[in-house]
C-alpha cells in the first residue's frame, strides 16, 4: 500500500502543499518546528481519521483559518482518493469524493503504523492508554472491531445506569440486570478473543525483530484482562460475585474496558525496568511485528511512517532498525540529522524532502 500523493490546505504550519511521495523511501528533514511531524501527521489523519497527538481536531486546522482539508491518493489498482475536511462544526470523510457516513466505514481503508517519541506511552503510560494503543491496531486490522467496541461501551454504560438505579430505589428488577450482565459479557468475549489473538500474533515476530534490533533480550507482550481463561459461566458468577460491589461504586469493576498488557523483558517490566533506548526499541519491534500481522491477515503492506527515529538511538541501533526496511513498504522517515541518516542509508535509493517553516522542498 503506497501514498502517491498528498494535498493540504491549512494544515497546522501548513498553507497549501501538494506533494508526490516515493512508492518506497522518503525522508523528511529539517529543524525543530519546522513541519515534520505535522506531515506525518497529516498522512496518519487521513488514516485514521485521527491524530496520534491531540484528541481535539480543531488543533489541525491552521491557527487564522476555520478549515482544513486533507487529500491524498493511494497508489492501488483504482488510484483511490481519500479526502477529511475538518471545521469548526466537525469532519467530514470522502472516499473518491463520496462522503461516508459512518467512520467505521472509512477507517480501515489506508492502513499505517507510525512510530513517534510518544509511543512509549504505550509502556509508560496508563492502562487506559495502552488500550487505545490495542483498539487503534485491532480497528485497522478488522473493519467490525471498532463497532463492536461501541456495542460493548453502550452495554456498559446502561449497565451502570442501572446498577445506581437499582442502588437509588432498592426495588428494581435483578433480572434486567442478568439480562444486561449476560449481553455485557457476550459482548466482552468478543472483544477480549480479538485482543488476546492479537496479541498472541504480536508474539509471534516480537521476539525475533526485538533481538534483531537490540541484539539480546526476550521481549514478550503479556496480556491482563479479567476475562483470561474463564468461560461465559464461570464469568457469569464473577458478576454475580461483584454485585455487591459494583452497586456500592455505581458501576461495573470487572470487564475488558479494564484491560492491560505489559512488556516484559527478559521478565523484568520494561515499564518499571527499561531503559529509555530499551523501551523505544521495543515499541519500534512492536510496530514491525504489526507490519507482519498486516501482511499475514490482511495481505496488504500498511505505509511504515518512524517520526524522529534517530533520536535516543545509537547508530548500532539505527542501522538495525533500516534492515527491515524492505522494498514493498513505503516508508517515511523525519529527522533534524539528515547528514547521519545519509551516511546509513548510503546505498538505498530515496526521495528527500526538506522542510522550512511548512514549506516543503524536494531535494536532489
Ligand atoms: N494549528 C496550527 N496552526 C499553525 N501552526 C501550528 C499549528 N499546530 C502546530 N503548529 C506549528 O507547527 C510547528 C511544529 O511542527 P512539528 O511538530 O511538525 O515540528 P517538527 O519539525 O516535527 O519538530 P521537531 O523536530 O521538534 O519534532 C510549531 O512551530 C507549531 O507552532
Ligand atoms: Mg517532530
Amino acid at each position: 500500500m503506497q501514498i502517491q500523493n498528498l494535498k493540504l490546505l491549512n494544515f497546522r504550519n501548513y498553507n497549501q502543499l501538494a506533494v508526490t511521495f516515493d512508492n518506497h523511501l522518503n525522508i523528511i528533514y529539517g529543524k525543530n518546528g519546522s513541519g515534520k511531524t505535522n506531515l506525518v501527521e497529516a498522512i496518519y489523519v487521513l488514516a485514521i481519521t485521527r491524530s496520534f497527538r491531540q484528541i481535539n481536531d480543531k488543533t489541525l486546522i491552521k491557527s487564522g483559518t476555520n478549515l482544513t482539508k486533507i487529500e491524498g491518493m493511494l497508489n492501488d489498482e483504482f488510484q483511490t482518493t481519500f479526502k477529511i475536511i475538518i471545521n469548526n462544526d466537525g469532519k467530514k470523510v470522502k472516499i473518491n469524493n463520496n462522503k461516508i457516513t459512518r467512520i467505521s466505514d472509512y477507517v480501515s481503508k489506508i492502513n499505517v503504523v507510525l512510530f513517534n517519541p510518544n509511543d512509549l506511552k504505550m509502556i509508560k503510560d496508563t492502562p487506559s492508554i495502552r488500550r487505545k494503543y490495542l483498539n487503534i491496531g485491532l480497528s485497522q486490522l478488522h473493519i467490525e472491531y471498532l463497532k463492536k467496541l461501541n456495542d460493548y461501551n453502550k452495554l456498559l454504560k446502561i449497565r451502570n445506569a442501572y446498577l445506581k438505579q437499582m442502588y437509588l430505589n432498592g426495588n428494581a428488577m435483578t433480572t434486567y440486570l442478568q439480562v444486561i450482565t449476560e449481553k455485557l459479557i457476550d459482548s466482552g468475549l468478543e472483544i477480549y478473543q480479538m485482543r488476546e489473538n492479537y496479541l498472541k500474533n504480536l508474539n509471534l515476530y516480537l521476539k525475533d525483530i526485538y533481538k534483531k534490533i537490540a541484539l539480546d533480550g526476550d521481549l514478550v507482550v503479556q496480556y491482563d484482562s479479567d476475562y483470561q481463561n474463564k468461560s461465559r459461566k464461570e464469568l457469569i458468577n464473577l458478576y454475580n460475585k461483584n454485585l455487591k460491589r459494583d452497586l456500592a461504586f455505581g458501576k461495573t469493576n470487572i470487564g475488558i474496558h479494564h484491560d492491560d498488557f505489559h512488556l516484559y523483558l527478559d521478565e523484568y517490566d520494561l515499564k518499571d525496568y527499561g531503559s529509555e533506548g530499551q523501551q523505544k526499541n521495543a515499541v519500534i519491534a512492536w510496530k514491525f511485528s504489526e507490519i507482519c500481522i498486516f501482511k499475514k491477515e490482511k495481505n496488504v503492506t500498511p505505509i511504515l511512517i518512524l517520526d524522529d527515529l534517530l533520536s535516543e538511538l545509537d547508530v548500532e541501533k539505527i542501522k538495525n532498525i533500516l534492515q527491515f526496511i524492505e522494498q514493498d513498504i513505503q516508508t517515511f522517515i523525519t529527522t533534524t540529522e539528515i547528514e547521519k541518516l545519509s551516511f546509513l542509508l548510503k546505498d538505498k535509493n530515496y526521495k528527500k524532502f526538506f522542510i522550512s517553516n511548512g514549506l516543503l522542498e524536494e531535494v536532489e
